[in-house]
């Protein structure tokens, strides 16, 4: 574990249930901070309080700053611009003093939304940035700042987010799902905007790397490859399977009303200057998205339509063979154990009889010994209810809980029994 200490604002965010576990995972000491207490390993700090922030920094003295918090909303920001220009430039301003002033790195995330959308082609760091909304104006302005007062700043610009499952994402990715779950049989979606998605968890790995280099400046931190708001939204449904909706190509002007801030024609960049440091480890935001689902909106993942028993059927086939796994304390007993449903490089889904917390971290050994049938009884995933547990990996191995869910387990198995194929096991341990 690493010693320096790290203080994040605006954490309980999309971005921010992220971040908190990664860098929890690997530094000893992390404080995370928010406007709104949602988590437990949150401390409130609205960092427009002044007072506040020079406090906490005397008392914290952090090492490294990740600055998060901002107004996000564009909508909100047009209306409210003094909110806004206070959030996302005033506070950056006295996040970046400070940090210089406690001899701290800053990371200071920001957006796509600092160009103007006209360039064909995507965009790099070299280009000059011209925001045409109140949102991207007070993000460039806090980017100057963060440049202008801390000697050892990243900026690190993102892409349209997703992440933060059902509870975190304001965005894109859960309102298509929200319609599909409310049983639209028509989605429109916009095919005049153009952009780079950018999966939460990838950019927090990608981040850890780039804070190595030492390299400070400017970063786009995107997933490879770029398309519409459409593009998307067909990728979600055919991820999940679902053919029986029809998904309806519009101009923007169709939800000018409900989104009538200036939006740039095109947010598409590219990753120059972490390719030139041989650190662009984002994958294709297809993949992402697909990894993105299968963590947060496995239950969408179904076609409408099958009789339910068959739908079971094709989740478990989804989820390739079950493997049973055991976590064990530090004397080697086993804690609990359960089923392994799902796991892809950026997250795993079990459902066990034991409710974990969110944030804990737990470690999953692969290929480390076996488990003997008998120890297959030991887990209650038989009974009535059990729970599905979210994991988001954060580095080898290392996996933390995200969504405790409660659920019927026979909605996962069918015949309301729990077939262990494969006694190969999983050992891990709870940190
Ligand atoms: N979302 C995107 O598509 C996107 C794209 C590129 C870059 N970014 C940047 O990425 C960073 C993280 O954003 P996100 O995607 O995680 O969005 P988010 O979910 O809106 O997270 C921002 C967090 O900052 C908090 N916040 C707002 N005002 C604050 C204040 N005065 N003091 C303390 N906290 C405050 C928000 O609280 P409330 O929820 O209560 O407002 C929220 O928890 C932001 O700097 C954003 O500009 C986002």
């Amino acid at each position: 574990m690493k010693s320096e200490r790290v203080f994040i604002t605006g954490c309980g965010g999309m971005l921010g249930s992220a971040i908190y576990p990664f860098f929890a995972s690997r530094y000893e000491d992390v404080l995370a901070s928010d406007r709104i207490v949602n988590e437990k390993w949150l401390v409130r700090l609205d960092v427009r309080d002044d007072d506040h922030l020079a406090r906490m920094f005397k008392e914290y003295r952090p090492d490294i700053v990740l600055h998060l918090a901002a107004e996000t909303n564009l909508e909100y920001c047009e209306t409210h611009p003094e909110i806004t220009i206070a959030t996302n430039a005033v506070a950056t301003r006295n996040i970046a003093k400070l940090s210089e002033e406690y001899g701290a790195m800053l990371i200071y995330i920001s957006t796509a939304g600092v160009f103007d959308g006209k360039k064909s082609g995507f965009y790099t760091e070299e280009d000059q940035p011209n925001p045409i909304m109140v949102y991207g104006r007070t993000k460039y302005e806090g980017e100057l700042y963060a440049l202008e007062h801390c000697s050892r700043t990243f900026v690190v610009r993102a892409g349209w987010m997703m992440g933060g499952g059902r509870d975190k994402e304001k965005k894109f990715i859960f309102k298509i799902l929200e319609q599909v779950a409310q049983g639209k049989k028509e989605i429109f979606a916009v095919n005049d905007k153009w952009g780079t998605p950018t999966y939460t968890y990838d950019f927090a790995m990608n981040l850890f790397r780039l804070m190595e280099t030492e390299k400070y400046g400017t970063y786009h931190m995107v997933c490879e490859g770029e398309g519409s708001r459409y593009d998307v939204a067909e990728e979600i449904l055919k991820i999940c399977g679902i053919s029986d909706i029809d998904l309806v190509p519009v101009g923007s002007g169709y939800f000018e009303k409900e989104y009538f801030a200036p939006r740039p024609r095109s947010e598409i960049m590219s990753n120059a200057n972490l390719g030139k440091h041989g650190i662009n480890f984002m994958r294709p935001w297809r993949e992402s998205l697909s990894d993105y689902i299968k963590n947060y909106f496995f239950d969408f993942m179904r076609q409408p339509g099958l009789h339910q028993k068959e739908r079971r059927k094709h989740r478990r086939e989804d989820c390739g063979i079950p493997v049973t796994y055991s976590i064990k304390g530090e004397a080697g007993n086993i804690l609990y154990s359960g089923i392994l449903i799902d796991k892809c490089v950026s997250g795993a889904g079990i459902i066990t009889g034991t409710a974990l917390q969110a944030g804990q971290i737990i470690v999953f050994r692969d290929k480390e010994g076996t488990l003997t049938p008998d120890a297959g009884r030991e887990h209650s995933l038989c009974a009535e209810n059990s729970f599905r547990v979210g994991l988001e990996s954060l580095n080898a191995g290392h996996f933390s809980a995200v969504k405790v869910l409660q659920v019927k387990t026979k909605d996962f198995f069918q015949d309301n029994e729990v077939e262990i194929r494969r006694l190969n096991t999983i050992p891990g341990m709870l940190l």
